[in-house]
C-alpha cells in the first residue's frame, strides 16, 4: 500500500461526507470470512460489505471472471449488445422466479427500488404505495419515501406523496390502508435494517391475496435477503409466495455494484425507449461478477450451506442468550441473524471489534450478523465466544451501556 494506515484515515475523514458510522479498521485485503487491517490485524467479518460479500471476500471464481472481463471490455452502454450481459442473463434465467421475465440492471439496491415504484405506477396507472414500519428500501428520494425511519426522511421532505406506513406483520392493517389508488405494496420478507424481523406465518400469503383482489403490484425487496442469505435462494421460498416485482442487489455482484429489478413481461415490457436508463446499466464488469456469483451459488447450492451454518450460529447465540438478562431475543433466518439487547450495544460492537469480530447493528439495541457463507464453524464458535465475553461484561456493568 502506498499510503499508511493513518494517512488513509486522515484522507477519508477529510474528504468523505460524514454519513458513515466509522469503525477504526482500514481494510486492505479479504478472503472468505476474513478481513485484514493495514496493521496486519485480522477480523472475522460478519458485516461482509453490508451483506454484499455473501460468497466470502474475493471468491476465486468471481475474481477470475472480473479479471478476464477487465482485460476485454469495461464500458458498454445498454444501447450496444454485450456478451458479458448476455452471459449474466443466461445465469439469471436459471434462478428467476416463475413469471418474472423482464429485467432492468442498475447499480444499487435503492435504484432497483426506484424502478420498481416507477414500473408499478406506470403499469397500474395508480399512485399510492403501502410500505411497512421499520422497513428499509434505500436512500434516494423515491426509495427513501418508503423507508420508514423518520430520522432518514425528515431532513429531505417533502418526499413522494401517497406513501403510507403500516405495522409490519399485520395484513389487516394493509387491508385498511388500501384505496382505489394503491399501486404497490412493498415488503421485505425479513426486515434487515429494521432489526431482523421475520415475516410471520401467513403474512406474505395474505399480502399476495390482497394484491390479487385489488390489482396491486406486490414488491418483494430481497436486496438483503436474496441470493442464499436466509437459507433459500430467495427468502420468499420459505413461504412459497411469489411477488410481482423482485428487487435484488447487495450479494448479486459479490461486491461489484449491481442492482436488479425483475418483473413480469408486461410490466417492464410496457416501458418505451428512454423511459428509464442508466449509463452503467448492464455494465460488463458488473455483469461478469454477477454471472460468476450466480454460477458459484447455484452450482454449490450454497443456500443449503447458509441454512446449516445459520442453524449452528443461531443455536449458539440462543444458548448464550439464555444465560444473560441483558439479552432480550435472538432471531433470524439462515445467515441473517439478530441479537436484541435491553441496552445500547455500541460498547458491545466496539468490544467485538477489539476482539477481532466485525458486526453490524440495527438501531441502538440490535446486533446484526450477515456473515459470508464461507465462514467456518470454528469462526462462528469464535464469534459467539467473543460475543459472550462482551455480553458478560455488559451484564456485570463493566461495559458502559
Ligand atoms: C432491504 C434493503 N433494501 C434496499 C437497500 C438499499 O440498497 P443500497 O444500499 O444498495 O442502495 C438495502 C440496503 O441496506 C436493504 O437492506
Amino acid at each position: 500500500m502506498s499510503l499508511n494506515r493513518e494517512e488513509v484515515i486522515k484522507l477519508e475523514n477529510k474528504w468523505i461526507a460524514p454519513v458513515f458510522h466509522r469503525r477504526p479498521v482500514v481494510a486492505v485485503r479479504g478472503r472468505d470470512a476474513i478481513l485484514w487491517d493495514a496493521n496486519g490485524k485480522q477480523y472475522v467479518d460478519c458485516m461482509a460489505g453490508y451483506g454484499a460479500a455473501f460468497l466470502g471476500h474475493c471468491n476465486p471464481k468471481v475474481v477470475e471472471a472480473v479479471k478476464a472481463q477487465a482485460e476485454k471490455l469495461l464500458a458498454c452502454h445498454g444501447s450496444i449488445y454485450a456478451e458479458a450481459r448476455a452471459e449474466l442473463l443466461k445465469q439469471i434465467e436459471r434462478i428467476a422466479p416463475k413469471g418474472l421475465r423482464k429485467i432492468f440492471l442498475s447499480n444499487s439496491g435503492t435504484e432497483a427500488v426506484e424502478l420498481a415504484f416507477k414500473a408499478a405506477r406506470k403499469y397500474t396507472g395508480k399512485r399510492e404505495i403501502i410500505a411497512m414500519m421499520r422497513g428499509f428500501h434505500g436512500k434516494t428520494l423515491g426509495a427513501l419515501s418508503a423507508t420508514w425511519n423518520p430520522k432518514y426522511r425528515a431532513p429531505f421532505e417533502p418526499l413522494l406523496p401517497g406513501v403510507k406506513f403500516v405495522p409490519y406483520g399485520k395484513a389487516e392493517k394493509v387491508r385498511e390502508a388500501v384505496t382505489p389508488d394503491t399501486a404497490a405494496i412493498i415488503v421485505e420478507p425479513v426486515q434487515g435494517e429494521g432489526g431482523i424481523y421475520v415475516a410471520p406465518e401467513g403474512y406474505l400469503e395474505e399480502l399476495r391475496e390482497i394484491c390479487d383482489q385489488h390489482g396491486i403490484i406486490l414488491i418483494f425487496d430481497e436486496i438483503q435477503t436474496g441470493f442464499g442469505r436466509t437459507g433459500r435462494l430467495f427468502a420468499y421460498e420459505h413461504w412459497n409466495v411469489l411477488p410481482d416485482i423482485l428487487c435484488l442487489a447487495k450479494a448479486a455482484g459479490s461486491g461489484v455494484p449491481i442492482g436488479v429489478t425483475l418483473t413480469p413481461d408486461e410490466v417492464l415490457g410496457g416501458f418505451s425507449i428512454g423511459e428509464h436508463s442508466s449509463t452503467f446499466s448492464g455494465n460488463p464488469l458488473a455483469c461478469a461478477a454477477a454471472a460468476a456469483t450466480i454460477e458459484v451459488l447455484v452450482e454449490g447450492r450454497l443456500w443449503e450451506k447458509a441454512e446449516a451454518l445459520g442453524s449452528l450460529f443461531k443455536g449458539l447465540l440462543s444458548r448464550m442468550a439464555e444465560k444473560y438478562r441483558v439479552v432480550r431475543e435472538v432471531r433470524g433466518l439462515g445467515l441473517m441473524l439478530g441479537v436484541e439487547y435491553r441496552f445500547d450495544i455500541l460498547d458491545v460492537l466496539n468490544g467485538l471489534l477489539e476482539r477481532g469480530v466485525i458486526t453490524l447493528s440495527s438501531g441502538t439495541r440490535i446486533l446484526r450478523f450477515l456473515p459470508p457463507v464461507s465462514i467456518t464453524e470454528a469462526q462462528i464458535e469464535y464469534v459467539v465466544e467473543k460475543l459472550e465475553e462482551c455480553t458478560r461484561l455488559l451484564e456485570e456493568g463493566k461495559m458502559k451501556s
